[in-house]
């Protein structure tokens, strides 16, 4: 597949008025709502072929198969699928790919373990329970999952208890029973406190930002509402304080998300020196999470292999300039924003304008031997390097063959929004410059 052309994607991105979405409705915990051919908002999915973007009906951006998405929403049925696509300066716009290009990716110990942490921070205890058994499943998260819902579990048991022997009536007529019952089931719930505090606290200190925020916060809103829920002149309860900078937390929380989502789509569009920035910036956030670390070697294994591209082409540049070109033009897909090959494109772009798209001059004219006309071969090329490189760079004429190029030409109209007549034209530029490119003499570089 193609890398975009860098610029144009975002000067795309930037130019697009965004139905924009709040970002935090994009990184709240999805209501498990997914009915059953559709996907829920926040779930990840992935490409299972490649497939084109679409922003507003527009082709917008190509993406290859296996690439993940997060789901801002989805209602099966419409035939597409919306997701989040976050632009540089932090606007969210929901870009479209067909519902039947993707599927979820099944979640894993840790997307257990934030979602059931997550719906705790929520109040919604059963999801949560349910969310936090799954994740313990993971032989990875077995022991976080275990331990944060044994403090959860303990945590609304035994609010449950001190709100139940407040607002016993019965009870009310025997103080002393009364005194003594409360006083349990008020230690109790202290205890539990005290322990999620700092569960919330161990799990900071690892690094899992996230996890702990919505532990912390959670328990935060918990005894809020047991505080509440206490009637008359029950005495108030001390509540023990937190261990953690929750502010900061939540702060942290939001932008190990948002880095998650960023990289995905760096990703996509093979910027991978981008996405190793968002990377960085993440694991500053939350130095424990998972999808950043997997994101991270991934990304740098593609920048080691384009530096290697990038070598192969500085060693043939001399000797071997076609290969030089090859090189370049693989390094640039594994990796669109390394500067070390955007700098040679640009010393090499003479040299590469020959075997992408030769010009029209009289040296064209006796190599290509051919029965169409100057003017036509003109107004071909002119077609091809204007709109055939809005979406990403031209290919090299010998990389296929003339009539691969034509099927290519007419597969791509559509989103070149060109007609049958310049169709003809740009094929039968190609088919000339195929032969010309061909011959043309290992011109040294420099
Ligand atoms: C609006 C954006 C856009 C324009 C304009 C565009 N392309 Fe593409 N092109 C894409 C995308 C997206 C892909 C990759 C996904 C795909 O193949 O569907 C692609 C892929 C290709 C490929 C590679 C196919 C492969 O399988 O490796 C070739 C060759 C190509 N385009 C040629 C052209 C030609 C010739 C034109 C002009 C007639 C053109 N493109 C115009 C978006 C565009």
């Amino acid at each position: 597949m193609f890398s975009c052309k860098s610029g144009i994607i975002w000067e795309f991105v930037f130019a697009l008025l965004a139905f924009v979405a709040s970002p935090l409705s994009l990184l709240a915990a999805p209501a498990a709502k997914q009915s059953a051919s559709g996907f829920g908002g926040g779930d990840l999915v992935r490409l299972v072929r490649k497939e084109t973007l679409q922003f507003k009906g527009e082709p917008f951006l190509a993406a290859p198969k296996g690439q993940e998405f997060s789901v801002f929403k989805h209602e099966p049925g419409k035939g597409v699928v919306f997701l989040a696509f976050v632009q540089k300066e932090g606007e969210v716009i929901a870009v479209t790919l067909p519902e039947d290009s993707l599927e979820l990716v099944p979640p894993d110990g840790w997307a257990f373990l934030l979602k059931g942490s997550q719906a705790f921070r929520e109040q919604r205890f059963d999801d949560s329970k349910r969310l936090l058994a799954r994740a313990s499943q993971d032989a990875l998260y077995k022991d976080l999952a275990a331990s944060v819902l044994a403090r959860i579990d303990a945590l609304a048991n035994s609010a449950v208890q001190v709100l139940q022997v407040d607002g016993d009536q019965a009870l009310k007529n025997a103080p002393e029973v009364f005194a003594r019952r409360q006083a349990v089931a008020q230690k109790a719930f202290l205890d539990a406190v005290t322990n999620a505090r700092e569960m919330s606290f161990a799990l900071y200190s690892r690094g899992f930002s996230s996890v702990a925020f919505a532990v912390d916060e959670g328990t935060e809103r918990l005894s809020a509402r047991v505080l509440a829920g206490k009637q008359g002149d029950a005495p108030k309860l001390e509540i023990p304080p937190a261990k953690v900078p929750r502010e900061e937390l939540s702060t942290k929380a939001r932008q190990a998300a948002f880095a998650v989502v960023r990289c995905r789509q760096a990703m996509a569009v093979r910027r991978m020196v981008e996405a190793s920035s968002y990377i960085e910036e993440g694991l500053k956030s939350e130095p424990a999470r998972p999808e950043l670390k997997a994101m991270q070697s991934k990304v740098q294994e593609e920048i080691r292999d384009a530096e290697d591209r990038y070598n192969a082409a500085q060693s043939n540049r001399k000797r071997n300039l076609p290969q030089a070109l090859l090189a370049l033009e693989r390094g640039l897909k594994t990796c669109a924003d390394l500067p070390s090959l955007l700098k040679l494109r640009e010393e090499l772009s003479g040299a590469l304008e020959e075997k992408t798209a030769p010009a029209v001059n009289p040296a064209f004219l006796s190599v290509a031997k051919t029965s169409t006309s100057a003017v036509a071969l003109e107004q071909g090329r002119t077609l091809y390097v204007s709109r055939c490189n809005q979406c990403h760079d031209l290919e090299m004429l010998e990389s296929r063959s003339p009539s691969a190029w034509k099927s290519e030409v007419s597969s791509m109209a559509w989103r070149a929004k060109i007609d049958d007549t310049q169709q003809a034209l740009i094929v039968q530029y190609l088919t000339a410059a195929h032969v010309v490119a061909g011959e043309a003499p290992v011109r040294k570089a420099d």
